[in-house]
């Protein structure tokens, strides 16, 4: 057998080619053609192998919320950490890192989301917060004999045994939105709303009911944001009842949803959101696995729109992704069933909590926190938004929205009429034509069809005005090319 440890005189194109696996990608494609090896970052900036530099307007995948210049310092405290305990589990044990991540994390989020349990990304946080949800409802039951009721194989005196008072409470039923992309394990898969991520991999995990999500943008114009509001809460509540209230476990959504182009809220939806699910006792859940630590000009989402979740999940920026860790934030009505006598949640990981992977993102915050990051964002989101806003003038540009340093660029065929493209025009333009031509004027960032085609926008928290002015300038030139070809 031939070793397979790099040598230093490693063809990394060939090597490439031969031996790795990219995720979501079309692997024929680099049979006649370059793998892109990225091979050095700062601040906002990539290298590749071949010596030429790109503005990561994409911060990674939504997720370097630092940027990539800070490799001394948390490298230094990952070093300290694997000299000291360089890992040890959260299974029964505690170790210092966690502890003191916990209890920071703990300090940041709003109201009283202040218990942590660590996972190692976003995929992880999303299936363990559905698990945990659909235990809740079992664990708070009290004086009750835990009999399983899985919802396939109905218990055969379930009923009786309901009537009397013997059974825990068993939920299971997710809501989640349309378009809205969650992860890819099969849990957190059987949440996401994308058609396409979804049909190959079905049967998915029983139940998850998608509702609308808050595009705004092919509304009818005379909508006023009150009967947005009102329309896409309707729309949810009768989603809650046609599922069965007391079978729903969860409602998961993002602050700002993502996929589909950075959908913010309508005002009042998210007050609405929650009085949905107290009026039927859900446990809200929202997924910061983006727009914690920044992303939206506040620590999380759920800050900035008030929304009171029972359950948060995080990853990504809560290391800036120089290291792999992400949470569960469960607040203390969630966490108080499982304090009682024998219960526990079920549930475990290896690497949850990972001692070299919370040091790094305890030194992330600390950093985040002493360079005023979420302050610069709060401070410069509205001269990036003016900036971007002046791609508006193109013919192909119909919607430039979000918040923060998290937007998306609406590409339509009308601006009058709004037409979208059809799937073959996405094909071309934004797959074959876009994504290539914007990486090869330097600029990353992502041609995005998963709901109407957009350019999504998100750099690192640290981006300045050097920064937002490259990125209208490279889009404005390779949007004008684009519509030169659409008309062609
Ligand atoms: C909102 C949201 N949730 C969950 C995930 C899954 O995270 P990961 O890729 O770390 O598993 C993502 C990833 O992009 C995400 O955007």
């Amino acid at each position: 057998m031939t070793s397979t440890v790099p040598e230093k005189t490693l063809d990394l194109q060939r090597a490439a080619r031969d031996h790795l696996w990219l995720h979501f990608t079309r692997m024929s494609a680099y049979e006649g053609s370059e793998v892109p090896i990225i091979v050095r970052g700062d601040g906002c900036y990539l290298e590749d192998s071949g010596g030429k530099r790109y503005l990561d307007a994409l911060a990674g995948l939504f997720s370097v919320n630092i940027g990539y210049g800070y490799g001394e310092e948390m490298g230094e405290a990952a070093a300290a950490q694997m000299r000291e305990l360089p890992f040890y589990t959260n299974w029964s044990y505690a170790h210092p890192r966690a502890i003191e991540l916990a209890t920071e994390i703990a300090s940041l989020t709003p109201g009283d989301l202040n218990r942590l349990f660590f996972v190692s990304g976003g995929s992880e946080a999303v299936e363990s917060a559905w698990k945990l949800a659909r235990q809740y409802y079992a664990a708070r039951g009290e004086q009750r004999s835990l009999v399983a009721h899985a919802p396939s194989e109905p218990y055969r005196d379930f009923d009786a045994e309901k009537a009397a008072g013997n059974v825990a409470e068993r939920r299971w039923k997710a809501i989640s939105r349309h378009i809205a992309y969650h992860g890819t394990t099969m849990g957190a898969l059987s949440i996401n709303g994308i058609p396409a991520l979804r049909s190959p991999f079905e049967p998915l995990v029983p139940e998850v009911h998608h509702v609308r999500n808050t595009n705004r943008y092919h509304r009818p114009a005379d909508e006023t944001e009150a009967e947005f509001t009102e329309f896409l809460l309707d729309d949810l509540e009768h989603t809650i009842e046609s599922a069965g209230p007391d079978t729903v476990c969860m409602v998961i959504m993002e602050p700002v949803q993502n996929a589909g182009g950075a959908f913010t809220p309508p005002e009042g939806y998210w007050r609405g959101v929650r009085e949905l699910c107290d009026r039927y006792d859900i446990l809200l859940c929202t997924d910061e696995v983006i727009t914690g630590f920044g992303r939206v000009g506040t620590w999380f989402g759920s800050e900035r729109y008030d929304i009171r979740p029972d359950l948060m999940t995080i990853a990504k920026g809560l290391s800036s992704s120089y290291a792999s860790i992400g949470a569960v934030v469960a607040s203390d009505r969630v966490m108080e069933p499982f304090m009682r006598d024998t219960r526990m949640y079920s549930h475990g990981i290896t690497f949850g909590g990972h001692p070299v992977a919370s040091a790094v993102a305890l030194k992330n915050i600390e950093i985040m926190k002493r360079d005023q990051i979420v302050e610069h964002v709060a401070a410069t989101q509205d001269t990036f938004k003016a900036k971007l806003d002046e791609l508006l003038d193109l013919p192909i540009v119909g919607d430039v929205r979000g918040v923060g340093f998290f937007y998306a660029i609406e590409l339509v065929k009308d601006k009058e009429t709004k037409a979208t493209f059809d799937d073959e025009e996405c094909e071309t333009l934004l797959r074959q034509f876009l994504s290539p031509r914007l990486f090869e004027r330097g600029l990353i960032c992502r041609a995005d069809d998963r709901g109407d085609p957009v350019v999504q926008i998100s750099p690192p928290l640290v981006a300045g005005q050097e920064e937002f002015d490259r990125i209208v300038s490279i889009l404005g030139d390779v949007l004008a090319e684009a519509w030169t070809r659409v008309r062609k």
